[in-house]
């Protein structure tokens, strides 16, 4: 059977997603997946084509405009958009997990219907801003300041970087700073409008991989956000994004799974077709052991994200879990790539494959919603109960 094929008795709701996402990755992003990656251009049809097929939202209950499934289908979905396109599942997996997912936690009833609604239905793109210029990995150092008002508003001042969708976001969830002599319990989560005045855009960034999906750095000048536009309570913003981060990095995983899982089917494929020596390059025992080790890697990363999508659809805490799965699939995904150049040799680092793209997309895996080092960080002080 093929790699994805793990079977544990999936509902009949979760493998329908999962065609569903399998069919539109085959029939519309494979085919422009490649030149996508070559313009850098936002893939906006097909972004819509996703939500109105519920793949933007969808842990999002259908009164909120998703399929109302659980983390499961999410990561079974994800893998198979990822798998024809990373850029495209980048811009999913924002939609899904770090925007969706906290307003649909932490929201009011009209938050929901405002906010997640249109982003579920693919209708409108949504971002999440916690990095800034001094502060990534170190998230409590973040220097964008919301001030409050005497009418209860609030004045948000400062920059937020590597806003992935940020050049096309209508409604942003952005962690700014109301108490910094409170550190971490002085952060609050907002929801922005990034057609209102004080809101700016910077450049677009230029990527080594994901190249469509589009990211920027953004800045307030003087951004009024009223009381019912507060994400959850003043101070609990941090705690909100590290819940949020946890979900999300179930869908990086996901991501990173289907990238290794493109470049594996194509090096067992090429194995078997590409001859040197007389022989099927497949047959040589250095390039089986190379298969080998991929298939347990990649096996490996997928059997830990479905624990850690589990976990969460059970209710339970997932953080450890999400980082095991989110730092073994990143790196299998790298690994895979890598190798999967290798045995591609001099096609591997030809434009006029896919396998040079793999080996590009699978990289950012490795360092956003948390850098390696920071899931070692996040697993080991699990693990040792000491900071
Ligand atoms: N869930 C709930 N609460 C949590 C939590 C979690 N997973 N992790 C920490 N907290 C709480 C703690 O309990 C603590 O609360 P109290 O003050 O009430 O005790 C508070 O948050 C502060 O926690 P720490 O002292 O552990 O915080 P820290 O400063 O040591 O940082 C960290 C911890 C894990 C390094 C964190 O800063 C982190 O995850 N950094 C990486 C940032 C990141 O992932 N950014 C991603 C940006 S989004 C993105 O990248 C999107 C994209 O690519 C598409
Ligand atoms: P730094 O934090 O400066 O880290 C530099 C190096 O030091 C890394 O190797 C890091 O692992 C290491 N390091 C740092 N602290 C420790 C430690 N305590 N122990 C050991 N090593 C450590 N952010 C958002 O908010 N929203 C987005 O939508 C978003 N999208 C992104 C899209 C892309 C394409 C990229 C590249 C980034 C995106 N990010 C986003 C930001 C991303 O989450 C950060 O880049 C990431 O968290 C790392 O932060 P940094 O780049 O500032 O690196």
């Amino acid at each position: 059977g093929r790699s994805g094929d793990v079977d544990f008795g999936f509902t009949e709701e979760q493998l329908m997603i999962q065609d569903v996402a399998r069919r539109i990755a085959r029939e519309k992003i494979a085919p422009s997946a490649e030149e996508f990656d070559r313009s850098g251009e936002f893939p906006l049809e097909n972004i819509r084509l996703l939500g109105e097929n519920g793949l933007m939202g969808i842990e999002v209950p259908a009164e909120y405009g998703g399929a109302g499934m659980d983390p499961i289908a999410y990561v079974l979905a994800m893998v198979e958009i990822a798998a024809a396109d990373a850029a495209h599942s980048t811009i999913m997996s924002v939609n899904n997990s770090l925007f969706c997912n906290g307003i649909l936690t932490h929201g009011t009833e009209a938050q929901k219907q405002k906010y997640v609604k249109a982003i579920a239905e693919g209708r409108e793109i949504g971002a999440f801003a916690l990095t800034e210029p001094q502060s990534g990995s170190d998230a409590t150092a973040m220097r964008c300041r919301a001030v409050k008002q005497a009418d209860g508003s609030f004045k948000v001042t400062g920059k937020k970087s590597w806003i992935t969708s940020g050049p096309v976001a209508k409604y942003i969830v952005l962690f700014a700073m109301t108490d910094p002599d409170k550190a971490a319990r002085g952060i609050t989560a907002f929801l922005v409008d990034t057609t209102r005045e004080g809101f700016h855009r910077g450049k677009t960034e230029p990527k080594l991989g994901i190249r469509a999906s589009a990211t920027c750095e953004i800045e307030f000048e003087d951004y009024v956000v009223q009381p019912d536009e507060v994400l959850g309570e003043e101070g609990h913003g941090f705690k909100i994004a590290m819940g949020v981060l946890d979900a999300g990095r179930i869908g990086i995983a996901s991501q990173a799974v289907g990238i290794g899982r493109a470049a594996y089917e194509a090096s067992i494929e090429y194995s078997r077709e590409r001859h040197a020596f007389g022989q099927p390059i497949g047959s040589f025992q250095m390039i089986q052991s190379k298969l080998a080790d991929m298939k347990c890697k990649l096996d490996a990363s997928l059997l830990l994200t479905l624990r850690a999508a589990w976990l969460k659809g059970q209710g339970k805490r997932f953080t450890t879990e999400a980082a095991v799965a989110k730092l073994t699939a990143s790196e299998a995904a790298m690994w895979i790539a890598h190798q999967a150049v290798q045995i591609h040799a001099g096609m591997g680092y030809s434009k006029e494959m896919p396998i040079e793209r793999y080996f590009r997309d699978a990289k950012i895996t490795e360092i956003y919603e948390g850098t390696s080092e920071i899931q070692r960080l996040v697993i080991a002080r699990h693990e040792t109960g000491l900071r």
